[in-house]
């Protein structure tokens, strides 16, 4: 008996959620690049203004590069990628995903489809998408821009 209502209003609680979910809107989108962590590299100065978003630079890239035995990447200008794809052609792109460190592409391939109509939606809503970030520099050579070392001093074996 009292199982039975614990299921219940476990059940209540995960179909609330999803219908939450379900919901595209730039508001949505907005909240899932904070949560998902997009302006922490992609966005300048997002860490050092304790997470303002700039509308100005917002998910425009990141100059500021990540060195490590891969070379060194940058966060690309996402409002680039946006502009580059139609909103039914982002969805597969981002739930296959795959790019080099440190970017996390694994966690966007749990995005729901609403979730990732809804980041479509906040990025596009951005506006002018400005110039791209600085070229990926193979290992080896020394970037002409600043760089965060992205590696252990050591290296595990
Ligand atoms: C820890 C830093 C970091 C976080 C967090 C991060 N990114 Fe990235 N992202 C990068 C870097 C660096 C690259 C470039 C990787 C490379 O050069 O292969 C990248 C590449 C990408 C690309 C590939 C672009 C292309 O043209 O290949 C997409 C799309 C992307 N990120 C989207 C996102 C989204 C959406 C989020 C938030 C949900 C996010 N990223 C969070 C650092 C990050």
């Amino acid at each position: 008996m009292f199982k039975t209502a614990l299921i219940i209003a476990a059940a209540t609680i995960s179909t609330g959620a999803i219908a939450q979910d379900a919901e595209v809107s730039v508001a949505n989108g907005e909240r899932i690049s904070i949560i998902g962590g997009c302006h922490d590299c992609h966005s300048t100065n997002y860490a050092e203004t304790g997470g303002k978003i700039d509308p100005a630079t917002a998910l425009k890239g990141n100059p500021v590069g990540y060195s490590g035995p891969w070379g060194t990447n940058y966060a690309v200008n996402l409002r680039l990628v946006v502009a580059s794809k139609s909103e039914d052609e982002w969805v597969p792109y981002i739930k296959t995903l795959q790019a080099g460190p440190p970017m996390p592409w694994f966690n966007l391939h749990v995005f729901t489809e609403a979730e990732s109509r809804s980041l479509y939606q906040y990025i596009k809503s951005l506006g002018d998408p400005g110039d791209p970030a600085p070229e990926r520099v193979p290992p080896g050579q020394t970037p002409k821009t600043p760089y965060i070392v992205f590696a252990p001093p050591v290296m595990p074996q």
